[in-house]
C-alpha cells in the first residue's frame, strides 16, 4: 500500500508570516512522511508532522499559541489511531508540545482525556519540561486588547486568529491510519474554554475506515460532530466525497482532511483560507495561507 500523508495548518486569516507558513508547511510534510518511507506507523508520522508545527510559532498551536482572555496559553491537543487508540489533552498549559503528552495520555493512561492542572502535572511525570509557549508577538498583541474596547478590538483580533488548527492524518504502507491535531484555541477565549480539538468526533476521529482531522471554529465543530459525522460517510463513499458533503452540508466555519482506507484524499474548506500539504512517495504540495 502507497503512503499518504496530508497534514492541515489552520483556516484562520492571512495575518500571520505566509513565507514562513509555507517553509514549515514543507518541514512538517518532510518530518512526518521520513517515518512513513522507514516503514513506522501512522501514528508516528503525524505527530513528527505537528511537532513541527507547534515548533513554529507561525501556527496558533504549542509556541506561537493564542492567550485567553488573562494572557495564559492553554492548548488542546488529540491523537487517534484506526485501531481505535485515542488521547487529548485540554486546557493545557506550560508545555511545549501538547501532541506528545496525547500520545502520552493515550499509551500510558487507561484515560482518554486530560484536563487544566491535571493535564500539566502528568505531562511533568511523563518527563515534558515546563515551558512557556506564549510569543513576544502573542504578548504585544496581549497587551493592544487591554487599550481596545472589549466588543470592538477583541471581536476583531477574534476573527483575524481563530480558526487554527494544525493537524495531521496518514495512511501507512500496512494500511494503518491516524490522526493527530494541537491548538491554541480561540484568541482571549474565556479561561478554561476548550474547543474541539481534544473530542473524540468533533475534531478528530480514526478508524478502519479513514483518518479525519478538523480546524476551524470549536464550538460549531463540536455541535455538529464533525469528524464523525464526516466518518460515517466514510461507510459508503470515498474521502473525497466525505470531505465535499460535509463541507456543503453542515453549518459551520471549517476545514477538513481525510484519508480513507483506499488511499484516496479528502481536503475541502469553507473559510476563506486553509493552510495544508499532501505528500505520497512521488508528489508534494504545499497550499500556505
Ligand atoms: N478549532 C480550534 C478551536 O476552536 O479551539
Amino acid at each position: 500500500m502507497d503512503s499518504i500523508l496530508v497534514i492541515l495548518g489552520g483556516s484562520g486569516s492571512k495575518i500571520r508570516n505566509l513565507e514562513d507558513r509555507e517553509k514549515y508547511l514543507g518541514e512538517s510534510l518532510e518530518s512526518g512522511f521520513v517515518e512513513l518511507k522507514e516503514g513506522e506507523e501512522a501514528l508516528n508520522a503525524v505527530i513528527k508532522s505537528v511537532i513541527v508545527m507547534e515548533d513554529a510559532p507561525c501556527f496558533n498551536a504549542g509556541t506561537g499559541s493564542v492567550p485567553n482572555l488573562e494572557g495564559v496559553v492553554e492548548m488542546d491537543a488529540s491523537i487517534m489511531r484506526s485501531d481505535g487508540l485515542f488521547g487529548a489533552v485540554a486546557a493545557m498549559k506550560d508545555v511545549k508540545n501538547p501532541v506528545k503528552v496525547a500520545r502520552d495520555v493515550a499509551e500510558e493512561t487507561e484515560s482518554l482525556l486530560l484536563a487544566g492542572e491535571g493535564a500539566t502535572r502528568f505531562a511533568r511525570l511523563m518527563g515534558h519540561k515546563e515551558y512557556s509557549p506564549l510569543t513576544g508577538k502573542m504578548r504585544k498583541l496581549y497587551s493592544k486588547k487591554e487599550e481596545s474596547s472589549y466588543y470592538k478590538g477583541l471581536g476583531k483580533m477574534r476573527r483575524l486568529y481563530s480558526l487554527e488548527t494544525v493537524g495531521a492524518v496518514a495512511l501507512d504502507r500496512f494500511g494503518g491510519m491516524a490522526s493527530a491535531i494541537s491548538t491554541g484555541g480561540i484568541m482571549f477565549h474565556l479561561p478554561g474554554r476548550v474547543g474541539d480539538t481534544p473530542i473524540i468526533g468533533g475534531g478528530i476521529y480514526a478508524s478502519e475506515l479513514g483518518a479525519i482531522a478538523v480546524t476551524g471554529h470549536g464550538e460549531a465543530i463540536m455541535r455538529h460532530v464533525v469528524a464523525k459525522t464526516a466518518h460515517d460517510f466514510l461507510i459508503e463513499r470515498d474521502a473525497e466525497y466525505t470531505a465535499e458533503k460535509v463541507i456543503k452540508e453542515i453549518d459551520a466555519d471549517f476545514g477538513i482532511i481525510i484519508i480513507d482506507r483506499d488511499g484516496k484524499v479528502g481536503i475541502a474548506y469553507n473559510t476563506k483560507y486553509m493552510s495544508w500539504g499532501i505528500k505520497t512517495m512521488t508528489y508534494k504540495k504545499v497550499q500556505a495561507a
